[in-house]
């Protein structure tokens, strides 16, 4: 058994905010109140000062395997995870081969078995991502893909995505969107605006977006099926999606770390690290993401967590691939820019981390509860530290390496086992 001594517990379902101690027995919450130190617990976890909540859920993870795995591969993915206080991990489906067959997925699962935190894999929409046909989506939730998404690429064709969604609503399934639509992207990666101006490079606008959210916006109306918009990014984009959900329309929304954290200068800054789609936008996108989590317009936090080697990052920002690094950071970027800063209370940041996402995905998980996993985080949310490069994950392409955030995880327990510990 294990003890959690006097943390203060924060658990967003629930509501509970109060500073008491858990029990962990058999990979399970076995009691919540106050118990006194005896040596029947193998450890005693002293969490004065420090705050316990659900463990992390991630709905928008790469851990590139099979396929890339120099950037990143399940068991480096999970040191990243674990690290950063996740216990729950969604793995999106742009690997070598494309998850959109059996065979990917069961190599997938039978490695995920294995890890020391839970890895949920998706699908893909469309036959290897090519947006034309679609897989079939029934095989593949029997063979275990938590919901579907060709993250990476947008979705063309607007007939297919009509497709795509009746059939997400007669299985009850989730698919998560990338919207940028290519034909209106002269490059991607970086904003079309007043930064790719200065440096003279083509860019991303945020057109590309807001037309492809309004087009699934009314297609998830139309249909009724449940919608995750990714990684948004665009003001005009968090106006569309709060009128539909005004509409009724089953839609939900993620924001990155980066794009309510970093705007559009800092790729001047950092360069190709900063460099992602969608990219950083403007100031006032920012702001309007922000308004958007405040509201709950915007209900999920994801890291969009995309290792790439260093060389390839080496290769300039015209070059480099798109993606940064976010597991290991989004914690205290979350506590940084939007609890310290008055945005959002430490109860609503955690709630976009932990039990909406197990909500959109019906997982029976991100709560603290008799009888419930045992999956926490532990941290200190008053204490500073400056990001270095020193990643468990393969990769180490974060924009934020140098930068002085606040919260450090101190441990991350995963069905009752202790997976990361600070030091
Ligand atoms: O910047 C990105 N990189 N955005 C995505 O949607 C995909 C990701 C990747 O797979 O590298
Ligand atoms: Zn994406």
């Amino acid at each position: 058994m294990i003890l959690v001594k006097n943390g203060r517990i924060i658990d967003p379902e629930t509501k509970r905010d109060e500073v008491i101690d858990i029990i962990i027995k058999d990979g399970k919450i076995y009691r919540i109140g106050k118990y006194q130190i005896t040596d029947e617990y193998e450890r005693v976890i002293d969490a004065l000062g420090y705050v316990v909540a659900p463990g992390l859920i991630d709905v928008h993870s790469h851990f590139r395997d099979p396929g890339f795995t120099y950037k990143e591969d399940i068991e480096s993915g999970c040191k990243a995870a674990a690290k950063g206080g996740y216990t729950t991990v969604i793995c999106m489906a742009n690997t070598n081969p494309v998850v959109d067959n059996k065979e990917t997925l069961s190599y997938i699962k039978e490695k995920a078995e294995k890890a020391k935190i839970r890895v949920l894999q998706t699908a893909s929409i469309t036959k290897n991502m090519c947006g034309e046909e679609l897989t079939d989506m029934e095989k593949l939730l029997e063979a275990g893909a938590v919901g579907f998404t060709d993250d990476g690429y947008a979705l063309k064709d607007t007939k297919t995505v009509l497709g795509a969604m009746q059939e997400a609503k007669r299985l009850d399934t989730v698919l998560s969107f990338h919207e940028e639509d290519p034909s209106l992207i002269d490059k991607a990666g970086v904003n079309k605006g007043k930064v790719s101006e200065e440096l003279g490079i083509p860019g991303a606008s945020h057109c590309a977006e807001d037309v492809m959210v309004a087009r699934d916006c009314m297609l998830a109306l139309e249909t009724g099926a449940k919608v995750n918009i990714q990684h948004v990014s665009s003001g005009n984009s968090v106006e569309l999606i709060r009128l539909a959900k005004k509409l009724g329309a089953n839609i939900w929304a993620e924001v990155s770390p980066h794009h309510f954290s970093l705007t559009e200068e800092a790729v001047k800054r950092i360069g190709a690290n900063a460099k992602m789609n969608p990219p950083l936008r403007t100031e006032d996108d920012r702001f309007k993401l922000i308004e958007g989590l405040k509201d709950d317009t915007l209900e999920l936090i994801a890291t969009d967590h995309a290792p790439h080697s260093a060389q390839e990052k080496e290769k300039g920002l015209l070059e480099a691939p798109s993606g940064i690094i976010g597991l290991e950071t989004a914690l205290a970027l979350g506590n940084t820019y939007l609890v310290r800063k008055g945005h959002l209370t430490m109860m609503k940041l955690l709630g976009k981390m932990t039990y909406k996402p197990a909500r959109l995905y019906a997982l029976n998980a991100g709560i603290i509860k008799d009888g419930g996993d045992a999956d926490l985080v532990i941290f200190d949310p008053s204490e500073a530290w400056i990001v270095k490069s020193d990643f468990a994950s393969k990769s180490n392409n974060s924009p934020f390496i140098g930068e002085k955030l606040y919260g450090k995880i101190k441990f991350t327990i995963c069905n009752g086992a202790i997976v990361y510990e600070e030091n």
